[in-house]
């Protein structure tokens, strides 16, 4: 286990007065991986990065890089390098100097310097932009020449702070692209922070999601999405509606669930791990409508209450004839069939109810 950890957090705790910043906190990061840290503002993202980094010192626990423990090194003796959100660019410095001052304060030679300088601006496809200042750029450049600097070094872990969060969404979905194929292409270990959910899905090998100061779901993007093992992360990381009710057997690798308005439908057995009082949730857009009257397996009667254009989309809000509000979204090419007022049913695959702590 050990060996397979280029970063490991235990028990790491950080505290401003009475206030728990990072609450005890288990990490272990493996070499080339890209790791997120997604959680709302204020739950701790960038104290726990900062303490990795060696910007802050923890007061409990412990911090190992690759083997070593660097609980009580200075960020200079650590293996890795830092993007902070506003990138920090030196103002009186050219692109070049900015990306080469690590290496000179390393003492590197001025050919090295050069040589290592246009190698990473050729990697961040940042050439001929040498002479600039960052003023003189764009913030999605200015965004590159912190990376490049990052790069410079070549450090073995790249930690990064919601490095997109200051450009435009065109923009910063074109840069989330690139700095993925960037990191995968140079396998530089990364733990990138972020409060935006499609980011770090869209990014990440792991997604860890935080809250007050706790890691409460860790797991590929896809697992955090669709089985996310408690309502927070759920919540977070999409819309949903949630089932309260209680499941039971019905034989043959079957389960069955009633909700307590009364509800019934079938469940994969292997989703719903115990018989009993259980959570249930259904992403809007796992429902699909059927025509008023259509019986059979998981299909209900609803009413449409409100519908939302979004473009890709649309939202309707519904009302179960049991009386519990139903959020449903569709692609904008499945045929506008729902209006305002509207009876239909509703249909959700079995495999599409999934249970949450
Ligand atoms: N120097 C500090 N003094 C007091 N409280 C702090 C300090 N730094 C951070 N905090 C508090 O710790 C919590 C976590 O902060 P932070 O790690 O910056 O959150 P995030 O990056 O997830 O938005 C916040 O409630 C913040 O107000
Ligand atoms: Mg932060």
């Amino acid at each position: 286990m050990l060996d397979e950890a280029i970063i490991s957090l235990s028990g790491v705790t950080k505290r401003y007065g009475s206030f728990v910043a990072v609450d005890d906190l288990d990490l272990t990061v493996r070499p080339g991986e890209f790791l997120s840290f997604l959680g709302p503002s204020g739950c701790g993202k960038t104290t726990t990065l900062r303490m990795i980094a060696g910007f802050i010192r923890p007061d409990e626990g412990r911090i190992m890089l690759a083997g070593r423990d660097v609980t009580h090194l200075p960020p200079n003796r650590r293996d890795l390098s830092f993007v902070f959100q506003n990138y920090a660019l030196w103002p009186h410095m050219t692109v070049a100097e900015n990306i080469g001052f690590g290496l000179k304060l390393k003492g590197v030679s001025r050919p090295d310097i050069d040589r290592r300088v246009a190698e990473v601006l050729a990697m961040t496809d940042l050439s001929g932009l040498e002479p600039r200042f960052p003023r003189e750029l764009s913030g999605g450049q200015q965004q590159r020449v912190a990376v490049a600097r990052a790069l410079a070094l070549g450090r073995s872990v790249l930690l990064m702070d919601e490095p997109l969060s200051n450009l435009d969404r065109k923009l910063r979905i074109d840069m989330r692209k690139e700095l993925k194929e960037l990191q995968g292409r140079l396998n530089v270990t990364t733990i990138y922070v972020t409060h935006d959910q499609e980011e770090a899905l869209s990014m990440s090998d792991r997604v860890a999601v935080m809250d007050r100061g706790r890691i409460v779901c860790l797991a590929a993007p896809e697992d955090v999405y669709r089985h996310p093992p408690n309502q927070f992360a759920a919540e977070f990381v999409g819309n949903v509606n949630f089932f309260e009710g209680t499941v039971e057997d019905a034989g043959d690798g079957r389960a069955r669930f009633r909700s307590a308005d009364g509800l019934a439908f079938e469940v994969t057995r292997a989703q719903v791990p115990e018989d009993g009082p259980v959570r249930l949730m259904i992403r809007p857009e796992w429902i699909e409508l059927r025509p008023a009257g259509t019986s059979g397996l998981n299909t209900h009667p609803m009413q449409v209450d409100f519908m939302e254009y979004v473009g890709a989309s649309r939202r309707i809000s519904a009302r179960t004839d049991t009386g519990r509000d139903l959020l449903i979204q569709m692609h904008d090419i499945a045929p506008a069939r729902a209006r305002v007022g509207d009876r239909l049913c509703f249909y959700v695959a079995p495999q599409n109810l999934v249970a949450v702590k």
